[in-house]
């Protein structure tokens, strides 16, 4: 682990009513709140950003969003813009997930906007870029990195590149107990590394990279301890407090 503070992410995805949310976080809460050299995050559905925000403060959970447009506000029936998110104190905005991508429609280029949308408001983004299977089988893995990574950073200036978290999640490897080996996470995590370095060189040192797909409670410190691994996007095992609080441990190290 580099010197960065790690970052443990849990992303619910569409998951837990108020009632279930609050539950959630009153177990978390103690269970997290001895640790202190990494910095945890719960990605929320928006229907439980306000509650959560308000049952975190004073706490060391941050409240994260999973989505937001990129425009302040218009026309766009169905979305949120960065203010409202920030209205309510979500302090992050996933961005680009795979599921949005593969799901939604979400593009390379609307991130273009979206990266820089969410840093203007205050908030951390945690980018999402990974390949599919089939990309991984037929080499085409770096490609689609530098393509993701190229395109969603091309509005961010230098100066504030190393605020945004990027989270390397292999397509293949989410929702489906397959984890990278330490040694694809580590090759792949690297080479975004590279990428942003070919920008700005301290930037690349700077900037928090995280592995995420199948990180459950007994993968996790290997993952964690990998050299240029800053921290987690948990899925599945961040949906009850005390694995993902396991996980948290163990970005602690
Ligand atoms: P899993 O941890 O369930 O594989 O999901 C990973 C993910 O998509 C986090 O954003």
């Amino acid at each position: 682990m580099s010197a960065l503070t790690p970052l443990i992410a849990g992303n619910w995805k569409m998951n837990k009513t108020r009632a279930q949310a609050e539950e959630y976080i009153q177990a978390l809460l103690p269970a997290v709140s001895s640790v202190d050299a990494v910095d945890v995050a719960i990605c929320v559905p928006f229907t439980a950003l306000e509650a959560m925000v308000d049952s975190a403060r004073g706490s060391r959970v941050e409240v994260y969003a999973q989505n937001m447009h990129q425009e302040p506000e218009g026309a766009f029936t169905g979305e949120v813009s960065a203010t409202m998110l920030n209205d309510v104190g979500a302090q992050g905005v996933v961005l680009g997930h795979s599921e949005r991508r593969e799901h939604f429609g979400e593009t390379d280029r609307a991130l273009a906007l979206k990266v820089p949308a969410a840093l203007a408001a205050g908030m951390t983004p945690i980018l999402c870029v990974g390949e599919t299977e089939g990309e991984r089988d037929n080499d085409d893995t770096d490609r689609k990195l530098r393509q993701q990574i190229k395109d969603a950073l091309a509005g961010v200036r230098d100066e504030r590149l190393a605020e945004v978290v990027i989270a390397y999640e292999p397509i293949w490897a989410i929702g489906t107990g397959r984890v990278a080996s330490a040694e694809q996470a580590q090759e792949a995590i690297a080479f975004i590394r590279a990428l942003v370095g070919d920008r700005d060189s301290s930037a690349a040192e700077k900037l928090r990279i995280l592995y995420g797909g199948s990180v459950k409670p007994e993968n996790a410190a290997e993952l964690m301890a990998l050299k240029d691994v800053n921290g987690a996007l948990v899925g599945g095992a961040s949906l009850e407090a005390d694995s993902f609080a396991q996980i948290v441990l163990a970005g602690a190290g």
